[in-house]
């Protein structure tokens, strides 16, 4: 079967999580991808948190499967040239290197399109255009300049980051959208153009509803879903708001039986307007579902901290999987909360794809995170990500270079 991106050619120059992330997904969906890396060393990430010796990272087997690897000094004068072919026949030009490194490479946007005025330049940078533009970013930075550090944790604490790495791959994410969307509008245009997606914009983007907020917050002085009601006090902007749901349904996290002793015996609870009276069943509570004081989602705000208190000396009484059980049969939302062990042992993860094992030539097996987007007419086989350089002269030979030529180039240090 075909794939959707098939023919598609990328010339891959990212490094470390959030362009890896990003031509990762665009290798599933068929397209060609070339990873070019610096000779001898390769992207940053293969040699960091290594658990194994002399063994590519796990950090960079799982951003890096199904690319083809080349090394090339792109500094080295007969490098430049093997890029600049490499640049004539490929459709999309990745990177994330930090602001003005391409360009000190020698390879500016005028340069790029005099080469190859179809070509579709995407990069990741830290922040869009302004007093930061020059700035080098990581993930957490972004999380903290996105806004999400600031609105992630509880009241009576510091800022927290969060586990998801939003910042990085979920700018990655938002970069291969604006590709994929580039290539579309060259099928009528028959021109490239440059894709942007920083750090900051990303995750901004996916902290949408804080900013809906702030602005709520400004009006009314008071946001009543928060867990700041009606007691605690809100300042000038949107405070932490712990496990609030953030939605118009109140939710939050509960024990579960097991809790003094597993870290992750917890559930998380909605406490959906719709099934409230099967809410009050449940939990021995029938007397709610009438209560002036209850009955109602807007009564209920202010006492939503008894109400999970009193939710929560229920799922003590369960395990967390046995309340999923339960509340289900009731079309009560829920989800426990899995541990990393959990999610990776699941079978149905595995057999939908998302959670994959992979042979690798010198690790052996490991596990991954599969594509998470499925198309039912382009599927997703991952395949290991590759070793440095494996594929150098097996692209050099496609761009016309012979043994002889290849052979020279090595030589010089140009590959
Ligand atoms: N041959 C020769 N030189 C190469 C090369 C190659 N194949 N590939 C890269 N280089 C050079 C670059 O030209 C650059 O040289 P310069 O500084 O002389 O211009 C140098 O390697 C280092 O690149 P840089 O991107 O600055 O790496 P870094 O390790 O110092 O910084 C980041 C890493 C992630 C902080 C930075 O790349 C960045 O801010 N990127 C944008 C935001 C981003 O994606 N962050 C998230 C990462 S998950």
């Amino acid at each position: 079967m075909g794939k959707a991106l098939d023919g598609v050619r990328i010339l891959d120059f990212t490094h470390v999580q959030s362009g890896p992330t990003c031509t990762q997904l665009l290798a599933w969906f068929g397209a060609d991808v070339i990873k070019v890396e610096r000779a001898g060393a390769g992207d940053i990430t293969r040699e960091q948190l290594r658990d194994i010796p002399e063994v590519d990272s796990l950090y960079f087997t799982m951003l890096n499967h199904n690319k083809r690897s080349v090394t090339i000094d792109t500094k080295n004068p007969q490098g430049k040239q093997v890029l600049e072919a490499l640049i004539q026949t490929c459709d999309v030009l990745v990177e994330n290197f930090a602001p003005g490194a391409l360009d000190r490479m020698g390879f500016t946007w005028e340069r790029i399109q005099e080469l190859n005025p179809r070509m579709i330049v995407a990069s990741v940078k830290g922040f869009g255009p302004g007093p930061y533009e020059d700035c080098k970013v990581y993930e957490n930075v972004a999380q903290c300049a996105g806004g999400a550090a600031s609105t992630t944790g509880f009241d009576d604490g510091p800022p927290v980051v969060s586990g998801a790495q939003i910042g990085d791959s979920g700018t990655g994410l938002h970069l291969a959208l604006g590709i994929v969307t580039a290539l579309y509008q060259r099928t009528s245009t028959g021109r490239g153009q440059r894709v942007l997606a920083a750090m900051q914009d990303g995750v901004l983007n996916l902290c949408r509803v804080k900013l809906r907020d702030q602005q709520r917050l400004e009006r009314t002085g008071v946001m009543k879903e928060y867990p700041q009601y009606p007691n605690g006090k809100f300042g000038e902007a949107v405070p932490r708001a712990g496990n609030a749901s953030g939605g118009g349904q109140p939710g939050w996290i509960l024990k579960c039986k097991g809790w003094e002793t597993d870290p992750n015996a917890y559930i998380y609870f909605i406490t959906q307007a719709p099934v409230w009276a099967k809410i009050c069943n449940v939990i021995g509570k029938e007397e709610w579902a009438t209560d002036p004081d209850y009955a109602t989602p807007a009564a209920r705000l202010p006492h939503l901290k008894d109400i999970f208190a009193e939710i929560e000396r229920w799922t003590m009484t369960k395990t967390k999987f046995e309340a999923m059980g339960i509340l289900n049969k009731y079309d009560i939302p829920c989800g426990p909360i899995l541990s990393m062990k959990e999610i990776a042992e699941e079978p149905s993860l595995r057999k939908t794809g998302t959670i994959v094992e992979v042979d690798h030539p010198l690790r052996g097996k490991y596990l991954t995170v599969g594509n998470p987007i499925k198309l039912s007419d382009s599927p997703t086989e991952v395949t290991r990500s590759p070793l440095l350089g494996e594929h150098t002269d097996e692209v050099m030979a496609e761009l016309g270079y012979t043994p002889e030529q290849i052979s020279a180039l090595r030589t010089a240090g140009a590959i």
